[in-house]
């Protein structure tokens, strides 16, 4: 296990952590993937993938639905960032399709992209917002 959660990575949203907890899940998941050597990186690899896809679409949305509705002050660059990711995940996509790709590496630079934004996205972004959504009621 690479990443174990604690109470400080919460935002103090109930449904928001519990999302969260998932992507400690998915990083935790590639991880193994890597650390055992499996055999079919590729299959494995493209199914994180599109689950880190399925993930970013309901998360982010869901994040996006209460800066709306509560006329969130960081809306704007947070949605930024939150399309950043969505193309990040986009290009790894990218080299699904490419047979010749080095999965291993692949793999590793997914891993330490997640692992990034894990911190600066979840750390320095979303908990920024706990103070307004609390305001509003929402825990
Ligand atoms: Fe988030
Ligand atoms: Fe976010």
């Amino acid at each position: 296990m690479l990443l174990n959660w604690k109470k400080e990575y919460s935002v103090n949203v109930k449904e928001i952590d519990a999302q969260h907890k998932k992507l400690i899940e998915m990083i935790n998941e590639l991880y193994e993937i890597i650390n055992n050597k499996n055999e079919n990186l590729q299959k494995e690899f493209t199914r994180v993938v599109g689950e880190l896809e399925e993930y970013k679409n309901y998360h982010f949305s869901t994040e996006e639905k209460y800066f709306h509705q509560f006329n969130y002050e960081n809306t704007e660059d947070h949605i930024a960032k939150h399309i950043a990711f969505g193309k990040k995940i986009e290009e790894f996509k990218e080299h699904l399709s490419n047979p010749n790709e080095n999965y291993p590496q692949i793999c590793f630079d997914l891993l330490d992209y997640l692992e990034d934004w894990f911190f600066a996205h979840l750390i320095g972004d979303d908990k920024k917002y706990t103070k307004t959504f609390n305001e509003n009621g929402l825990f």
